[in-house]
């Protein structure tokens, strides 16, 4: 087979980028391990920026989350009990999120790429990039017993924190960054009522809650919690009680009990993957780089990069000029970094670390208190929140 562009991975990064490229007329193809159900089934990112939600839309594919969206002006954040809302639409003149599942990104990428005949092959095993630093890279893969062979221009490696293409790169000329928290995210989705119609972040000296939703009915709630916690210490009694105790205020009375139909743990981590380019190869989104979801900018940022990446190859195509390929690692990083400095930030501020002493307490709590007081300290949280712009 041949194509300009291999994309590994059909993850937010992957089909975005794919999109993208389709749309300008190069050709690209997708190998994807999992089969599709697997993809749009996996519930992770919630909360959509601004040049995210715009991206969707400029590439045709906003129809259902324009109807279906929630537009969030604002959030709160909570210290034991005492809350403070940040405006953003008045702090950020008009900025806001909408909150709308991956899955459902996913599925309407799904359809979209299905009725644009794009390519995308789903259950593609042993996925190897080959030849990157030649002119002629290729990507092999095995599917139904049958060894398969793409060639190319270009690889991009969209496959996540645990996929194949970052480690392509010599580690010598690999250089990482990394922070790993001592602690998880305990996640449910519930059909239940939210407890506010805005996100609530909380610190309790129990440990971090976050109140989100997936729409009016259904709710998405997480709790700091250990990472040696299983599934199953956590009924979902205890995670009711526990959260209701965290959310605290106002909001503890609102909450709405019910059985939880999704339950996971996920592990915390700040990582940044500095050479997003190397020879042939470029990483975009979690391959290249992890935050804490604390600030609701993974799948943000792995939008970003390709929409840096994704008209760096347009242009490279129709101009036949490298200078925006070559420009691209810079670019997509000068934003990565700010994403990972807010979501570090964020995570500090609001959760209980267990080597934690009454000092580090009384910054969390002066910081509020900052917050509270200073309009330009909710100004910074703001336009950070919303998302920067695409430089
Ligand atoms: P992935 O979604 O990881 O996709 C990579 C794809 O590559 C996968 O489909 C995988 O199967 C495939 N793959 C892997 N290895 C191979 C291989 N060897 N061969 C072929 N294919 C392979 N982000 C936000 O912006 N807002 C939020 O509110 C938010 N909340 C989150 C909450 C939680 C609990 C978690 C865990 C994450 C959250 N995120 C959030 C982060 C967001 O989900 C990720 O950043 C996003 O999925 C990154 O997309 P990606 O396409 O780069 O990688
Ligand atoms: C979510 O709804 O899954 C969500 C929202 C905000 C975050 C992280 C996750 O910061």
């Amino acid at each position: 087979m041949r194509a300009q562009v291999g994309i590994i991975g059909a993850g937010p990064a992957g089909l975005l980028l794919a999109h993208e490229l389709h749309r300008a007329r190069v050709d690209v193809v997708v190998l994807e391990l999992r089969d599709r159900a697997y993809v749009e089934g996996r519930v992770r990112a919630g909360v959509l920026e601004q040049t995210t939600v715009q991206m969707l839309h400029r590439l045709g594919i906003g129809e259902r989350l324009a109807r279906e969206g929630i537009i969030h002006g604002g959030t709160t954040l909570c210290v034991d009990g005492e809350s403070m809302r940040l405006d953003f639409t008045d702090l950020t003149d008009g900025g806001a999120v909408t909150v709308y599942g991956q899955s459902e990104v996913m599925k309407d990428l799904n359809v979209a790429a299905e009725q644009r005949g794009l390519e995308v092959i789903y259950g593609a095993n042993d996925v190897m990039p080959r030849g990157l630093d030649t002119a002629h890279p290729s990507i092999t893969w095995q599917k139904d017993g049958a060894a398969h062979r793409l060639e190319c221009d270009f690889v991009v490696g969209c496959d996540g924190y645990h996929g194949v293409s970052r480690g392509c790169i010599p580690p010598a000329e690999r250089a990482t960054f990394e922070r790993v928290y001592p602690f998880g995210w305990l996640g449910i989705l519930a059909e239940v009522p939210p407890c506010n119609d805005e996100l609530v972040y909380a610190n309790h000296s129990n440990g971090f809650a976050l109140a989100s939703m997936r729409s009016p009915t259904r709710s998405r709630c997480y709790l700091q919690c250990s990472l040696d916690d299983r599934i199953e210490d956590w009924s979902d009694e205890r995670f009711w009680d526990e959260f209701s105790t965290r959310i605290g205020g106002k909001f503890t009375a609102r909450i709405t009990r019910g059985p939880s139909f999704e339950k996971s743990i996920a592990p915390l981590r700040s990582f940044v993957c500095a050479s997003m380019r190397w020879g042939r190869l470029f990483l975009a989104g979690d391959a290249a780089h992890i935050v804490p979801p604390t600030g609701a900018k993974g799948l943000n940022l792995a939008a970003a990069d390709v929409a840096v990446l994704g008209a760096a190859l347009i242009s490279y195509y129709a101009k036949g000029n490298s200078a925006d390929i070559d420009a691209y690692a810079q670019r997509a990083l000068n934003r990565v970094w700010k994403a990972e400095r807010f979501s570090w930030w964020l995570t500090n501020l609001t959760h209980r670390f267990p080597q934690m002493d009454a000092f580090d307490r009384q910054m969390q709590i002066a910081e509020f208190a900052y917050l509270r007081g200073s309009r330009a300290a909710q100004t910074a949280f703001a336009e950070n929140y919303v998302g920067l712009a695409l430089e």
